[in-house]
């Protein structure tokens, strides 16, 4: 079947009429897909804005070639209902924004001559289809936000190809310590099953050919008959797994009288994936998981970016956050964003749209129809591991749900269902009891246990969801309050990984999003993220990002600046690392060294450690006291620069007490020996330095001195822009940094933006800053070239990025 993107130059009328439809000549935009109807504000917006009824149109040329062929308009989602016309003529219609549909045009079409395409999107939240109904936690923008494209087939073609990949039993299982090296020297003949759907008659054969994902090179093939079953041997395969997420193309031809009819090719992987009561095992491994839930809102545009924008969270959330699992909240999403999750072997659990309702009896049919395009539409992913047949915090409806859960299983025999839910001991009709744990509110547990969530403990168990509204926190919030933050989804994450019998936990979530009036901080915003809208991070995120290795982190959650806080108390601090310690250092002089022993998260991997002594043997060596003394004065001064002078407990009164009968010491001397050790008031400039060690090298430094000099720290995810199939954007991090590269959490200064050459930007030309970080993107507008985008900062240097932007023939 031949593909043809069909994003550029869609004429589009916010409101629209039925002479828009019927291809009267009307005032309109002109558009590229993903297109969202309506530009947003960061913040302040009401939802209204966006919700109208709007038309996209296009016209193009039918070739005389199409006479014998059948044409279809398939187009990747439009939120939320949406009719299809061609000349003016009903072809089509879809109900729920996120799923792709197909729609035939060729009945339609006249070969030699132009047709007008035209679609009627209906983006109202008051539209009876999931998720709508009552009140929704994220916006929802519509409009075409995905790509569309034509696909012309042969009267006989592929209508789907259901790839299954088999493991022989016994073989392949890992037994949990195997590096990535091994786990990719693993090898196996692998087997192939192809369920075929036709379309049409008359093909005789299905040719079967195997390669690696990136090779042209067939590793495997063979020709059977056509409506047989259809399989085929891999000698040598090898695992697809977290830590070697290798990946195969299948590519099935269909024959007839030799001549090729139609060719489709899938990606796929070899591994097992199952939720037991103990955990969940990958490749026969117990694997804990650590994820974090997704929208796929951005600033601005809402649902609509390209490709490299998708892909690029999920390189967020397997590189730079280290998690192994994504959880697609709350709803299925960008195919991009999937493939690269099967790339880099990030595992993900889709589930259906809905928020908490569930509508009548028309809406359940479109919740049963979009488990059937969730399952349909992705299923050959090997990164998915299990759907989400309940609409999100949902009631319990067992007829409902029996219908969801048996269609999921019917369409996919491999796959487990789950199904979220904020009820306890709820009907339990799919796989795995999926469950958002919001018990932990800052002092008592992490988590609730297994047993007294689950009706059936013999069957798996994952937490869905923590954190979020329990604590809401903004990156320009005190440090008391984003060390919070951090502390408590430590706590939670501590917590599952000491309950063996809880496969993993997926935190709410990966970053700040819009959300309506009745959710958020009044701004529209739910501050819920690990991460602000941009993907900057907030102290939790190196909680997620210290479990993983290729990149050394060091993250101290102070700024050591003593006013910040109430009564100039300092309060406790934290390192964050993947190293093995870090070595503390004042002005240049060693203090301690901090390891992962000392941290009082003993369950997960690498808590966050406790910085709680500012001394060391400084007051021993500097003012010459014994040791014993130093010890006493050390411990008091480590104390009440932690808590403050305000309470102190009985152990501290006595430790201060022997200071003065045995050591004959003074209060006046403590305060002085406070002002020099812990204040340093006065002083110069105090300088705090933390070296991460790992195998006995410094892999990251932290420096902390009084801010000096102001920065623009700006990161590009890719330069080299293509205008392929659409246009391509980038995405622009930007913080501002003192001099030792630290986040600057109070700078809330707007960042100019400059645009030159074949680019655009995408929102505002300023970027505010909001606790010292923002961000920007920039699209291609349909040429190639050089181009530039200069950031400048007042009382910073200017930054300028280039781009090269590569458009393709075609
Ligand atoms: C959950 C819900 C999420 C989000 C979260 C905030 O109840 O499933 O969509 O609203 O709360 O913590």
């Amino acid at each position: 079947m031949e593909k043809i993107a069909f994003n550029r130059g869609w004429d589009f009328v916010f409101e629209c009429t039925d002479g828009f439809i019927s291809g009267d000549p009307a005032e309109c935009e002109k558009v590229d897909l993903p297109h969202t109807v309506k530009e947003t504000p960061f913040s302040y917006f009401d939802e209204s804005i966006y919700q109208t009824v709007c038309g996209y149109r296009k016209r193009f040329a039918v070739p005389d070639e199409w006479a014998d062929k059948r044409v279809f308009l398939n187009i990747g989602a439009a939120g939320h209902a949406c009719e299809v016309f061609v000349d003016g003529e009903r072809v089509g219609a879809h109900l729920g924004g996120y799923t792709a549909f197909r729609v035939e045009l060729t009945d339609a079409l006249k070969p030699g001559t132009q047709a007008t395409v035209a679609l009627r999107v209906d983006t109202r939240e008051s539209l009876d289809v999931p998720p709508f109904g009552y009140v929704v936690d994220y916006m929802t923008y519509g409009g075409l936000y995905r790509e569309v494209s034509l696909e012309i087939a042969e009267k006989t073609y592929i209508e789907d190809l259901f790839v299954i990949p088999e493991i022989p039993d016994g073989e392949a299982i890992l037994d949990g310590d195997e590096s990535a090296d091994e786990v990719a020297a693993v090898s196996f003949t692998g087997r192939v099953e192809a369920k075929l759907e036709l379309s049409g008659e008359g093909a005789a054969q299905v040719r079967l050919a195997v390669t690696e994902r990136g090779s042209d090179d067939v590793i495997a093939e063979t020709t059977l008959p056509a409506g047989g079953e259809l399989s085929i041997a891999i000698p040598g395969a090898r695992l697809w797994d977290a830590l070697s997420p290798k990946l195969y193309e299948l590519e099935a031809a269909l024959v007839a009288d030799g001549k090729t009819l139609d060719v489709c090719r899938i990606s796929f992987g070899f591994r097992r994936a199952r939720f037991e009561a103990e955990g969940f095992y990958l490749n026969g491994r117990k694997y804990k998981l650590v994820g974090l839930d997704r929208h796929q809102s951005y600033p601005y545009v809402g649902y609509a970016m390209p490709a490299s924008i998708q892909r690029l969270d999920a390189d967020i959330l397997r590189r730079e956050l280290g998690c192994n699992i994504v959880r697609t909240s709350h709803y299925p999403q960008s195919r991009h964003f999937i493939d690269r999750c099967d790339e880099l072997g990030l595992l993900v659990f889709t589930e259906i749209p809905g928020w908490q309702h569930i509508g009548g009896d028309e809406w359940q049919e479109i919740a049963v129809e979009n488990v059937r395009e969730m399952v349909t539409q992705y299923r050959n992913h090997p990164s998915i591991v299990l759907w989400g047949v309940r609409i999100n915090e949902s009631r319990d409806d067992d007829a409902l749900y029996t219908r969801t859960n048996a269609l999921a299983h019917e369409l996919d025999s491999t796959r487990q269902t789950g199904g979220v839910r904020y009820l306890k001991k709820s009907s339990f009709l799919e796989d795995v009891y999926t469950y958002n744990d919001f018990v932990h509110s800052g002092e008592n547990e992490g988590c609730m246990k297994k047993a007294d969530v689950t009706p059936d403990t013999s069957r798996g168990y994952l937490v869905t969801e923590y954190c979020g509204h329990m604590f809401p926190t903004k990156t320009y919030d005190s440090e008391e309050h984003r060390l919070g933050h951090t502390l408590r989804h430590a706590k939670v994450l501590d917590a599952v990984a000491g309950e063996k019998d809880i496969a993993g936990c997926i935190g709410w979530c990966m970053f700040d999003y819009n959300t309506h009036k009745d959710f958020g901080s009044g701004d529209r915003i739910c501050h819920h993220g690990v991460c602000d809208m941009f993907r900057n991070p907030k102290g939790a995120a190196a909680l997620y990002a210290a479990q993983q290795d290729e990149t050394p982190l060091l993250e101290i959650t102070s700024s050591m600046d003593i006013g910040e806080h109430p009564a100039s108390v300092r309060g406790p601090i934290w390192a964050i690392t993947n190293a093995d310690s870090v070595k503390m250092y004042k002005n240049g002089s060693f203090v301690r060294e901090f390891t992962h022993a000392d941290s009082p998260y003993k369950n997960m991997r690498r808590g966050p450690i406790a910085i709680d002594d500012f001394i060391g043997d400084l007051i021993e060596n500097g003012e010459g006291y014994p040791h014993k003394q130093a010890e006493l004065v050390k411990q008091i001064l480590n104390y009440t620069a932690i808590h403050g002078y305000g309470k102190l407990p009985f152990g501290i009164k006595l430790k201060a007490a022997r200071l003065i009968l045995r050591y004959r010491m003074k209060p006046d001397q403590a305060y002085g020996l406070y002002g020099k050790y812990m204040g340093n008031w006065g002083s110069a400039v105090t300088e705090f330095r933390f070296d991460a060690v790992k195998d006995g090298k410094v892999q990251k430094s932290v420096t902390k001195t009084p801010m000096t000099s102001l920065s623009l720290d700006v990161r590009v995810d890719h330069t080299d822009l293509r205008e392929g199939d659409t246009y391509d954007a980038a995405a622009i991090r930007i913080r501002a940094v003192d001099q030792n590269g630290n986040v600057l959490p109070y700078c809330m200064e707007s960042v100019s933006l400059a645009a030159e050459g074949p680019i655009a930007l995408i929102g505002p030309d300023r970027a505010q800053l909001r606790g010292g970080m923002g961000g920007a993107y920039v699209r291609t507008v349909g040429a190639g070239g050089k181009a530039a985008l200069t950031l400048s900062l007042d009382g910073a240097e200017s930054v300028r990025i280039e781009f090269d932007v590569t458009k393709e023939d075609r």
